[in-house]
């Protein structure tokens, strides 16, 4: 199958070319850097002629409210139109677990906008719910970090390494759209401060982790089972402790190669 993946030299993306090429699919790793912009429809139906198969896995360069939810509102839009007008049979989607519990982010607000345009367009779709990544770590420490201190709360959550993530979207992908969502999740639950700690120490991060129920996720309250995934979520493999001994796998997507050479 002919298999665009928008947004495919991304931290997903360029794993999830690599993996459907691994099966034998035509996987074109599409982005602005190619010539693809899902959000001024430039280049996609050229892109999309011939194919199968849409996969969008793009994130928006701002997160600021008004400038995400413009990004995830007008790029669904111009994929779903251009994938209609194209015969595109499957339209794939990532987004995050808990979203309709995150709304108080204007990041959340986008993507569930995201989610409901795909809902209500003829394309057949299948979307994706992962929780968070496990690179991902860093930049929730960040967020929440005030001086030498990360003050977070102790709510549980469960993540899951990006290779896994990949390779849970691809086998969608290449499976029929389920027309609903579909959850994945990692192998185990942790505390958030207890995540953020541990891959703050592994990585000699001097930031004191403290858990304080009064802290916010990226802004947001959030309550002991926000995060967490339904009882149907199909679990993936990798474990933190070893994803942080062993490292991610290196990306050996030559379309990403060749964008990084041709940035340098
Ligand atoms: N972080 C998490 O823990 C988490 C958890 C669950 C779900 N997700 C979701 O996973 C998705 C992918 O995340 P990621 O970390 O892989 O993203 P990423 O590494 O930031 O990659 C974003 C991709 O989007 C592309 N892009 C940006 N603007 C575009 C445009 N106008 N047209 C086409 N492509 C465009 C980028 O292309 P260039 O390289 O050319 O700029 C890049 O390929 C996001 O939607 C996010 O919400 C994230």
């Amino acid at each position: 199958m002919k298999i665009v993946v928008i947004g495919g030299t991304g931290l997903i993306g360029s794993k999830l070319v690599n993996e459907l090429r691994e099966h034998g699919h035509e996987a074109i790793a599409a982005s602005p850097s190619s010539g693809v912009n899902s959000l001024t429809g430039e280049g996609l139906a050229d892109a999309l002629k011939g194919a199968s198969v849409v996969v969008d896995v793009t994130n928006s360069p701002s997160w600021e409210d008004a400038a995400v939810l413009t990004f995830f509102e007008t790029s669904t839009r111009n994929l779903l139109a251009h994938e209609a007008a194209a015969g595109v049979g499957h339209h794939v989607a990532l987004s995050v677990v808990g979203t309709e519990r995150l709304l108080e982010s204007g990041f959340f607000r986008a993507k569930m906008a995201q989610e409901n345009l795909i809902k209500g367009s003829p394309v057949p779709y299948s979307i994706v719910r992962a929780t968070q990544f496990f690179e991902f770590v860093k930049n929730i420490a960040d967020f929440s970090t005030d001086g030498n201190t990360v003050r977070l709360p102790p709510v549980l959550i469960q993540p899951m390494a990006a290779d896994d993530v990949a390779s849970a979207v691809g086998r969608v992908a290449m499976g029929s759209p389920v027309n609903g969502t579909v959850e994945v999740g990692g192998p185990e639950r942790f505390r958030l401060d207890e995540l953020i700690r541990l891959g703050l120490t592994t990585r000699n991060d001097p930031r004191e982790v403290i858990a304080d129920p009064q802290a916010r996720y990226f802004g947001i309250l959030v309550s002991e089972t926000t995060l967490i995934p339904g009882d149907e979520t199909r679990l993936s493999e990798t474990r933190f402790e070893n994803w942080l001994t062993q490292g991610a796998r290196p990306i050996h997507n030559p379309d990403v190669q060749q964008v990084k050479a041709q940035r340098r």
